[in-house]
């Protein structure tokens, strides 16, 4: 629908910007930090970095927070490393993290920056994963130990809280993102296992808060996507519904509604797959209710009915955001009307408009985008970077959330990917993100400045007019 008129964006919409922290911080194994499964567990790919230093935002995180407040930012949504909390996940908390995130939140607060915590971004403590990680029941309990020691320390400074990042990459692409961890190595089922286990442990969490911190607000935090039938063809359609299901619903009703979507059901029992449920599961399922939900969104996904063999299958290798089709389900499809970013993501805008009318419609929960952005080669001359592309993209962007708003679905924030520039999950620092640019490569550290781009300038003009510039 074409509109005469647009709605204004809510005058206290959250104009943020999105980091994590295993991705930024760097000072890996600082002040008692434990081990966690990117660390261990993560093969750089041939010519990228590891994620020792990142942006070195562990320790330049007052200048940073200090660049995001010039920004203008309204919120700053961040992750919390478990292993600097608690080092082996389930034992002693260590102090020293744990005034980390004190000093970091305090330093947002001060700025006028509303701080949402992401509880857990990848990066599961390797100590729990040697001992079957979320195979095991005992990382549920960990889990909510550590959701109350967050609690605990920071409820009375944070009152938007994100639970799991992205819980449905790590099922389906956990071998790429470094997350699969020991337990992934025995299978689907196994996989779909620890998937139960990791609801479990989100709707325990959500219980947990709304009990401590009656004013705090709590979400999930999956990558959804939009997905369209390649065709009008019956059997596209139908195709398109079950990856929904498969991708999307799954992880989205068991969040909102506390129980598993009819269809992505039928899936895992049709393949074999379907997690052992234990005596009581179901009413923690159902315990735990959000108070919005977010959602991670870089483009939307097209697909066409299985052919039901090999074809099906592509062979670009597991990412994110790239379509592998899968035998009596779907088949991955190119998408005519779309570009792709230099990495094969295609770019798909009115998709987010598209995805936003679709969790309203469907879930009439307040919904927050809490990742979206485009990975660049950016390129650093005469101390500037010239970034119009990104510019592009987030214009474009915003433009469908201003006209989500019309359409009446309740957004109430935008965080782009990312604040700074930081290490991509398996494609290294020259894949950058941030509004802000990091002066290092690969492997040279150089002197890790910070400089702002041309995309700074820019999205602090729109945050500044809330939303209504954006030229
Ligand atoms: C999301 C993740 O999947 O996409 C982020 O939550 C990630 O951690 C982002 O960095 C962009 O993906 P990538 O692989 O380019 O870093």
């Amino acid at each position: 629908m074409d509109y005469a008129q647009l709605k204004p964006f809510p005058k206290d919409f959250f104009w943020g910007a999105s980091t994590s922290a295993y991705q930024v911080e760097g000072g890996w194994d600082a002040d008692g930090k434990g081990l966690s499964v990117i660390d261990v567990n993560t093969k750089a790919p041939p010519g990228t970095t590891d994620f020792k230093v990142a942006a070195d935002h562990y320790h330049r995180y007052a200048e940073d927070v200090a660049l995001f407040a010039e920004l203008g930012l309204k919120a700053y949504r961040f992750s919390i490393a478990w292993t600097r909390i608690i080092p082996d996940g389930d034992g002693e908390v260590n102090p020293a993290g744990v005034a980390f995130y004190h000093a970091l939140i305090d330093e947002l607060l001060a700025r006028g920056i509303e701080p949402i915590v992401t509880m857990y971004h990848f990066d599961l403590p390797a100590a729990l994963d040697a001992k079957g990680g979320w195979g095991s029941r005992e990382t549920v309990d960990a889990f909510v130990r550590y959701a109350r020691v967050l609690f605990e320390e920071y409820g009375p400074k944070v009152t938007y809280w994100l639970t799991i990042n992205e819980q449905n990459m790590m099922i389906l692409h956990g071998d790429a993102l470094g997350t699969t961890g020991k337990a992934g190595e025995s299978g689907k089922r196994a996989v779909y296992q620890q998937n139960h286990h990791m609801f479990l442990a989100q709707a325990r969490a959500m219980a947990l808060c709304h009990e401590l911190l009656p004013e705090a607000k709590i979400g999930p935090a999956p990558n959804i996507v939009s997905v369209y039938p390649e065709s009008c063809a019956p059997a596209d359609v139908i195709a398109a519904d079950d990856w929904d299901a498969v991708r999307n619903l799954l992880y989205l009703d068991l969040a909102a509604h506390g129980h598993y979507h009819p269809l992505a059901w039928a899936y895992l029992a049709e393949r074999g797959w379907e997690p052992e449920i234990a005596d009581g599961d179901l009413d923690v399922l159902a315990s735990g209710k959000p108070d919005f939900i977010a959602f991670n969104y870089y483009s939307t996904q097209t697909v066409a009915a299985s052919r039901g063999d090999a074809s099906d299958l592509q062979v670009r290798g597991s990412d994110q955001q790239i379509v592998r089709g899968e035998i009596g389900l779907y088949r991955g499809a190119k998408n005519p009307y779309l570009p792709t970013n230099a990495f094969g993501w295609e770019i798909d805008p009115v998709g987010l408009r598209t995805t936003l009318r679709r969790l309203w419609d469907r879930y009439r929960l307040p919904l927050i985008i809490t990742e979206n952005g485009i990975g660049a080669f950016d390129t650093l001359e005469d101390g500037a970077v010239h970034d119009d592309y990104r510019i592009d993209y987030y214009r474009r962007h915003i433009e469908q959330i201003h006209l989500a708003v019309s359409d009446g679905v309740d957004v109430f924030g935008y965080c782009p990917w990312a604040a700074i520039d930081l290490i991509s999950t398996h494609q290294g620092c020259s894949k950058r993100y941030g509004f802000i640019y990091v002066n290092r490569e690969e492997f040279d550290l150089l002197d890790l400045a910070r400089i702002k781009k041309d995309s700074f300038g820019w999205y602090q003009k729109v945050i500044a007019g809330n939303g209504v510039d954006l030229a």
